[in-house]
């Protein structure tokens, strides 16, 4: 309990109210309720009692909560910019990011105080992604294109995981539950910027051609093996959107690289463990689909 302390005394009471009272009823149901006696503490300890340490997680799992934390990371810290740089969001949008700011920031703490001292190394970020984006916070439809590429890739990266967590019930439902949030910040993001909620084929809308790595795949109308294209009433265009479509962690990792100024994951070791894994993801979805 003690090591979620200093991470959740940083952060907004509001945000911890936010994050502790969907669990209220939880917290009623066990004797911790009564015994304690401030709103971070209270989430500390259900995170102990949730999750564990980070240090009695498997790897596997330790890995893929470093990859949602890099992930979150990203997405908070673009946020916080954003909303810190004058002039950027318009009056009529303010409330919604610092919405989905305060949401960027409840996951990063989730992860952080779970992970404990097993969470890796935040990474340097740069939203230009090397010039590509070099007005993102100084024009508001550049800080709207980068916000949908990575909520987009946020929903796909988190689908593309439930697999590795699978031996562990409550970090899946967990990972489910922010899944499932990414996904209307995707939706929200792309209502702001006049584009369907959902994505037809793979593509990307009229966001710049350095984002099409986000979308690739989103395409397929095969599901669990059924060829669904040619549905009687149902265009190809229909049945693609109809089913998300999930990226392996190499594929995330590479979208998100594009933002990151020094890599803290991209160790040669890494990078070909992740290929292994990748190869391996492959493989398990190739299956499923000719099931
Ligand atoms: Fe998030
Ligand atoms: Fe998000």
């Amino acid at each position: 309990m003690e090591e979620n302390k200093p991470l959740l005394e940083g952060i907004d009471p509001e945000i911890i109210t936010h994050m502790t009272s969907r669990r209220e009823t939880l917290l009623k149901a066990t004797a911790l309720a009564g015994a304690i006696a401030t709103a971070p503490v209270a989430f500390g300890a259900l995170a102990g009692t949730a999750f564990g340490q980070g240090a009695s997680l498997p790897g596997k799992i330790v890995d893929v909560l470093n990859f949602a934390l890099t992930l979150e990371r990203l997405e908070d810290e673009f946020y916080r910019t954003g909303l810190s740089s004058s002039g950027l969001i318009p009056a009529e949008t303010q409330a919604v990011f610092q919405q989905i700011s305060k949401h960027e920031t409840a996951h990063v703490a989730l992860l952080s105080s779970v992970l404990g001292a097993k969470a890796g190394p935040k990474p340097t970020f740069d939203f230009t992604a090397g010039g590509a984006f070099a007005d993102v916070f100084s024009n508001y439809q550049t800080f709207l294109a980068v916000s949908q590429a990575l909520e987009d890739t946020g929903v796909r990266a988190y689908k593309g995981q439930a697999g590795n967590l699978k031996s562990n019930g409550k970090i899946l439902t967990t990972a489910l539950q922010i899944h499932s949030v990414e996904a209307r910040h995707a939706a929200e993001v792309r209502r702001i910027r006049g584009q369907n909620g959902w994505i037809t084929g793979d593509s990307r809308g009229n966001l710049p051609a350095p984002t099409q790595a986000v979308y690739a795949g989103e395409g397929n109308t095969t599901q669990g093996g059924a060829s669904l294209s040619g549905l009687a009433g149902v265009s190809s265009g229909a049945v693609s959107e109809s089913f998300d479509e999930p990226l392996t962690k190499a594929e995330v990792l590479a979208i998100a690289g594009l933002f990151i100024a020094k890599p803290a994951m991209a160790s040669g070791k890494m990078d070909k463990k992740m290929e292994k894994k990748d190869k391996m993801d492959k493989k398990d979805k190739d299956k499923m689909d000719k099931q």
